[in-house]
């Protein structure tokens, strides 16, 4: 079985218009030079910047998208296909992100649809799943997290080329600049495993499937996750939309594996 390489990847929101999402691109491409490839690096732009971003990026860089409809084509007015992802260069997508659950009622039922419609593009989902404050207060955090596991592959399974990555965020550190104690996001990882574990053979975990930790990571926590052998890499919003700081966490990360 061939255990796969740690990942970094770097979730950019709404942050950056498509100049500032140039000059950052560029930056990081200076900064994270071409490399053994020990790690696998993904940035994640707007929509509008997804083109100018991938003609810049080296082969070392991959491009993501921060979500996708579940639908190929049709009178879904705003929506953007699986296909028009792969269309301007995206390998990776992020779905259910905590912030669209919150802000753009995404249901599990949504997140489903998504990562079905992705998994078929081939597309690896950055499938986020994670507590909120009142949940983790009222001890809810494992049962939160494996229904919205659950839920999100349900009918799910990996053939062909496609993978899929499950990203643990409890939500109400993102953004905080406090990241979770190594042991909770492992512990979490477990958790994950163990609920994958029933549509997920473990030959297939092993090669097509990974785990990473997000909620503010920085260049100086990141490696009590990635030297974890249960978190395989990170994703990265505040620290990532410095090519700077997104560089010393790849660093940290390379060094680690
Ligand atoms: P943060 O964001 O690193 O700024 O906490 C992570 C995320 O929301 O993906």
């Amino acid at each position: 079985m061939k255990k796969q390489k740690k990942i970094v990847i770097g979730n950019w929101k709404m942050q950056l218009t498509l100049r500032e999402s140039v000059v950052l691109a560029k930056d990081i491409v200076k900064k994270i030079p071409e490399r053994k490839r020990g790690t696998d690096v993904v940035v994640c732009p707007s929509f509008t910047a997804l083109p100018s971003v991938h003609s810049l990026l080296t082969a070392d860089i991959t491009l993501g998208a921060q979500d996708v409809f579940w639908s190929e084509s049709g009178a879904y007015t705003g929506a953007i296909a699986p296909r028009f992802l792969t269309e301007v260069g995206c390998r990776y997508v992020i779905i259910g992100h905590s912030e669209r659950r919150q802000y753009c009622g995404e249901t599990d039922a949504m997140v489903q649809k998504k990562l079905a419609a992705a998994l078929h593009a081939e597309l690896t989902p950055v499938l986020c799943v994670g507590e909120n404050a009142e949940e983790r207060r009222n001890g809810q955090k494992d049962y939160v997290v494996m229904r919205q596991v659950t839920e999100a592959i349900r009918g799910v399974t990996l053939v062909g080329k496609q993978a899929l990555i499950i990203a643990y965020e409890p939500v109400w550190v993102i953004g905080t600049g406090q990241a979770v104690p190594r042991e909770d996001a492992e512990h979490m990882a477990h958790v994950i495993r163990h609920t994958i574990a029933d549509v997920v053979p473990p030959a297939t975990m092993e090669e097509r499937c990974r785990i990473v930790y997000g909620g503010s990571v920085d260049g100086k926590n990141v490696t009590q996750f990635t030297q974890s052998s249960v978190i395989d890499g990170v994703l990265v919003g505040g620290a990532s939309l410095k090519a700077q700081s997104f560089a010393t966490i790849v660093g940290a990360v390379d060094r680690a594996v």
